[in-house]
């Protein structure tokens, strides 16, 4: 039988549950998922003909073993392309990785040791929560508003620790643009600002970018990584969110000696050869730039349709409204609890995640009264339908 003192300490907390499967097609038509990071299905590209590429002309580069960096025309390709946003990059800058959260995984193995602190913003990305438990991380949560990470309360909370007598952080990670959950983006004046802190504290930023690319309207603010004098902003990309998540590649910006270290604690063989093959083939087409465009302009609308549905369904709640990303972020009226909300609304088959899952501490200070909505893979029926649904169980639950 079994003896659960052979785990290893991280692994004791874990859930012994197995995860239930969660693809968004097994849910039939009636089921409105505003819980979902998926991709519009209609704007997944068609790669089929750089697949049947790669399997031919490039047959026996992508079937053997890559480079454990990945592979060397897509790493220059991406600096390149991070080069075109104010960064100054070399090939031997960027690690490929399975996706971004990989690349959350990688930096913690890199710079955290168990008891670490870390600063978050609250709230931030749910997902990256247990990545960062898991290798017992403490964290520090730094409030945000419009324009993002609140760079003063930052300071006064690494003053405080150090008049503590407390280590400092190991690093801060934030999520610059359309912040996930809240969607909201920093400002340049607080991009500097930031950079200047912790350059000047000696503590790395892991800016997470995902949703660079998925912006709707308003100018681009500067890549963290493109302030970065030095060397302290690891940057972490992904092609989930503007070409296709089922893809697994993401990238690690950073300074080659990081790099080469971060390669040393990557031990899966390496990311895919093939699907490099197909996505550097694709992002140096000239379909990629069309993709773009459509991206944009599709998740644009069902952005559209969900402020203004919620606006009319929804009066009481505040809305941020997202210049680009996948989510909107409600703040309902303090009495109103966000999580018998979204278990209500399951109920009537409008699936949301309540707010205060996207709190690092999980405090019981944590604020109840926020819920997330996804506009990414909901059409924009879907949307007015689901948020309809919505706004008739809040008048029931609000008139309780
Ligand atoms: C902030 C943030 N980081 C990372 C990811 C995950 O990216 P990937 O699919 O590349 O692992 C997401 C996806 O929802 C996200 O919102």
């Amino acid at each position: 039988m079994w003896n659960d003192n052979c785990l290893a300490r991280r692994a004791e907390h874990l859930s012994t549950q197995l995860p239930a499967p969660h693809f968004p097609s097994e849910f039939g038509d009636e089921i409105i998922l505003f819980d979902s990071g998926f991709a519009a299905p209609q704007l997944l590209p068609d790669l089929s003909g750089f697949a049947a590429d790669a399997l031919t002309t490039h047959r026996e580069e992508v079937l053997q073993y890559a480079s454990g960096r990945g592979q060397p025309y897509l790493r220059e390709w991406l600096a390149n392309w991070m080069n075109e946003d104010g960064c100054a990059l070399t090939a031997d800058h960027i690690l490929i990785t399975n996706g971004a959260k990989q690349g959350i995984d990688l930096t913690c193995r890199l710079l955290l040791d168990d008891g670490d602190a870390i600063v978050v913003t609250a709230p931030t990305y749910f997902t990256a929560i247990p990545i960062f438990r898991n290798h017992g991380a403490e964290f520090v949560e730094i409030a945000q508003d419009d324009a993002g990470l609140d760079v003063a309360a930052l300071e006064a909370a690494l003053d405080a620790r150090a008049a503590a007598g407390r280590a400092p952080p190991k690093f801060i990670y934030n999520i610059p643009e359309f912040h996930n959950p809240t969607g909201a983006t920093m400002s340049a004046a607080r991009r500097e600002a930031l950079v200047a802190l912790a350059e000047a504290r000696g503590i790395p930023i892991v800016e997470d970018s995902p949703y660079r690319h998925v912006r709707f309207n308003g100018p681009d603010a500067p890549l963290l990584k493109a302030l970065d004098r030095s060397g302290s902003v690891l940057h972490l990309g992904t092609f989930s969110k503007l070409v296709a998540p089922g893809l697994r590649i993401g990238w690690v910006a950073a300074e080659p000696a990081l790099i080469a270290r971060m390669v040393q604690l990557k031990s899966e063989g390496g990311s895919s050869p093939l699907i490099q093959r197909i996505i550097h083939d694709f992002a140096r087409s000239d379909q990629f730039p069309t993709h773009i465009a459509r991206v944009q302009r599709a998740y644009r609308e069902r952005r559209d349709h969900i402020v203004a549905a919620t606006a009319r369904e929804l009066p009481d709640a505040l809305i941020a409204v997202p210049e680009g990303g996948y989510y909107v972020w409600l703040t309902l009226p303090e009495h109103v609890d966000g999580d018998l909300l979204a278990a209500r609304a399951h109920d009537a088959g409008v699936h949301l995640i309540a707010g205060s899952r996207f709190f690092a501490a999980q405090s019981a200070a944590a604020p109840r009264n926020h819920i997330r909505l996804s506009f990414s893979y909901t059409t924009p029926e879907q949307i007015d339908d689901g948020v309809r649904r919505l706004g008739a169980v809040y008048r029931a639950l609000a008139g309780e």
